[in-house]
């Protein structure tokens, strides 16, 4: 049960427009697709003759990248600042006006043309967080073509997997990428992909970054960036509204990514974001994410520049590039009116720097809101955050699913706050319910599976890329007329929601999500592991690390007997090998058996329930109790389960 605290925080004018949106959804978002200039208008607002495949604006015609950047240098704003790209990590700043980004734009696109890239074929991305990635991303959309960008920590295979899936026409990566430790060399992992995969596109363009690392071309496949940039500009080209913009791949419960794709249609509801959710009209907006994740996907590209805004890219650390000051100097220097991060980054800076003797070198006179997503944001960090930040800290809850936030406080409707550890108030267009195991409704702070009644707004994923039964099975069979979050919560009588935590096997590691059943099959690879089990235990930092539990398969025969702490060693290189630096994955331990039921399931939550000192019930189909004994050792091994109860039936 949630401490249902009622705090009435809506206006009159939120509690308006959100039955608006769900009493008369075509005219709420009738007036919402007005934001955008269509070159041909929809015939119907909303189709959903064919849930959960709603449509949006159908048969609307327009391009995102016109609306993105054409249309503000057509309103004489080509002189603004569409981009900032701050970056300690190579010691360069560099602005890109809507001119500007216009120009380079409508070159790549004319190149990707002659490159045989037409309407409907996809263009993959993979690159660092520069502008290039940006203009990757919309001269792909200015001819029509889709884009799936993927982020750059991780490995080869994972690069592989979304290329085999995702056949793009053409690649666009960047020679290097810079973290504070190394240089990680995208060019060399794309090769690498590129050598192992079934699909091989027609080229790729490899944006060299000549002051970190320049890389050899292969001669017939490559071109380099600027001979990109030569081509002749092409116009934009219109697409439906419920024609994919990108595909986004994100983990699930199972191995296999799911590709979420994006309809067009999005770039409205983006636009309209930005109003009604930040409350910013112009002015400088800074996510301190990456274009590898849908943050970045929405408010680093496409929610910014939709609203004519300055957008800042941040390419670093928030504490040690080189010092924690760096999220202040950047408030200040470049003038950020509203702040989006997670609560990884605050809890960083709170460790770096308790006391802010940092933050107080800066003027952050700019900066009117923060807002945060991604995890659970404690109370302490949020506090303290908005003590060093000197204004409200906002959070609210999205995923990749949805592409804008579900929940929110919504400033442009006036609620400027949420109860605290709310994720605030359901956005326009969602009705959000709990829902217990059978299906009924709870009360008004019950804890329950958080569901999404359809049909869903505007610019929630249209599908899963070629998956149509894969998208209807995993998120709408378990609630009939339902979207389901595979998040847990509770609602308050007031209509605030509280996120409390995944319900499936997805963790949730620095704020990105990772699938527990993609890292037990890496581990599951190595020789001497018989059995694994992978949970998400907690870390002060980063929310959520994986910890690994796995089960050594005795020496056969002639066999060397192998040390348990040389197989972790192995186990830790083998998941960075195959999944990427980006699991984080640093704590395996040897246990002689593992917790599963007599059907094989393996007791997942009762691990990260022991891992966190909770007590735990076993179930009665359990195979062998005991092994919780030796599990609670292990788990101790790492400072969890410290105060653990031992289970009981
Ligand atoms: N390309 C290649 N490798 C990358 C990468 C990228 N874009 N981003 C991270 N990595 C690597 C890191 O170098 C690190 O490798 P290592 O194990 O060899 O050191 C590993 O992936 C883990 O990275 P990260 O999660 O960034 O951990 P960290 O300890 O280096 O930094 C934070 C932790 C909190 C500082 C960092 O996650 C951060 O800045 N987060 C705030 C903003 C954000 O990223 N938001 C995204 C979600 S919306
Ligand atoms: P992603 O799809 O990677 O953006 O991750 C989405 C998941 O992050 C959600 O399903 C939640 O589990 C979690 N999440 C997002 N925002 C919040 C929030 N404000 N509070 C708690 N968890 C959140």
């Amino acid at each position: 049960m949630g401490n249902s605290t009622d705090v009435c925080g809506t206006t009159p004018e939120y509690e308006k427009a959100q039955q608006r949106s769900l009493n008369d959804p075509e005219g709420f978002w009738s007036e919402v697709g007005s934001e955008l200039e269509w070159t041909k208008p929809w015939d119907r607002v909303l189709d959903d003759s064919n849930a959960p495949f709603t449509k949006w604006w159908v048969g609307g015609e327009m391009s995102v990248c016109y609306n993105a950047v054409d249309r503000h240098v057509v309103n004489g704003r080509g002189e603004q600042f569409a981009l900032v790209h701050d970056s300690p990590l190579t010691d360069t700043a560099r602005k890109i006006s809507y001119n500007e980004l216009k120009d380079q734009v409508s070159r790549l696109a004319g190149k990707l043309t002659t490159l045989g890239v037409s309407k409907g074929a996809r263009v993959l991305i993979y690159m660092p967080l520069v502008p290039e990635a940006i203009i990757a991303m919309l001269a792909t959309n200015r001819i029509g073509a889709i884009h799936s960008v993927v982020f750059g920590g991780f490995a080869a295979r994972e690069l592989r997997t979304r290329i085999e899936h995702a056949e793009p026409t053409v690649i666009i990566a960047a020679s290097c990428g810079v973290e504070p430790n190394k240089i990680v060399r995208y060019k060399d992992i794309l090769d690498e992909a590129l050598c192992q995969s079934s699909h091989q596109p027609r080229s790729c363009i490899i944006y060299q970054r000549r002051r970190v690392l320049e890389c050899p071309l292969e001669i017939g496949r490559d071109i380099s960036w600027d001979e990109g940039l030569e081509a002749d500009p092409v116009p934009c080209e219109s697409v439906e509204a419920n024609e994919p913009l990108y595909i986004l791949y994100t983990s699930g419960t199972t191995d296999a990514p799911k590709g979420v794709q994006r309809p067009c249609g999005h770039a409205a509801t983006l636009c309209w974001s930005m109003k009604k959710v930040y409350g910013l009209q112009r002015g400088v907006w800074w996510a301190a994410s990456d274009l590898g994740w849908v943050v970045g996907h929405s408010y680093i590209c496409y929610g910014p520049l939709l609203a004519g805004m300055t957008s800042v890219l941040y390419e670093g650390k928030p504490d040690r590039t080189p010092d924690p000051g760096q999220y202040f100097r950047i408030i200040e220097q470049h003038r950020v009116n509203a702040l989006f991060t997670i609560p990884t980054a605050f809890r960083v800076l709170k460790r770096a720097d308790p006391n802010a003797k940092y933050a107080r070198r800066y003027c952050q006179k700019s900066l009117k809101t923060v807002f945060i997503a991604g995890e659970h944001c404690d109370q302490d960090t949020r506090q303290w955050a908005e003590r060093v930040f000197g204004v409200p800290v906002l959070n609210h809850w999205w995923q990749t699913e949805s592409g804008s936030p579900i929940t929110a406080p919504c400033l442009g409707y006036g609620v400027k706050s949420v109860p605290p550890y709310s994720a605030g108030y359901p956005v326009a267009g969602y009705d959000i319910r709990t829902l217990r195991e059978d299906g009924m409704e709870c009360k008004p702070g019950e804890v329950g599976r958080l569901v999404a009644k359809l049909p869903l707004p505007p610019g929630f994923a249209s599908t899963l890329w070629r998956s149509d039964e894969r998208f209807k099975k995993i998120y709408f069979e378990a609630y009939p007329g339902y979207y389901d979050t595979q998040d847990a919560g509770w609602i308050s009588l007031d209509g605030a929601v509280w996120v409390v935590a995944r319900a499936d096997d997805v963790i949730n590691v620095a704020g990105h999500r990772l699938s527990t059943a993609a890292l037990e099959d890496v581990v599951l690879r190595h020789t001497r592991v018989a059995d694994a089990v992978v949970v998400g235990a907690p870390d002060p930092t980063k929310g959520d690390v994986p910890l690994c539990l796995y089960v050594m398969r005795p020496p056969q025969d002639d066999e060397e007997i192998v040390a348990e702490s040389t197989v972790t060693q192995e186990l830790i290189a083998l998941v960075r090998h195959l999944i990427g630096p980006i699991a984080a994955f640093r704590k395996a331990v040897a246990v002689p058996a593992l917790p599963r039921t007599r059907s094989g399931k393996a007791l997942r939550g009762a691990i990260a329930k022991l891992a966190r000192s909770q007590s735990v019930k076993i179930p009665s189909t359990i195979e062998d109790p005991s092994v919780f004994g030796d599990i609670k050792l292990a788990l101790q091994k790492f400072g969890y389960a410290t105060d653990a109860p031992d289970p009981e039936f």
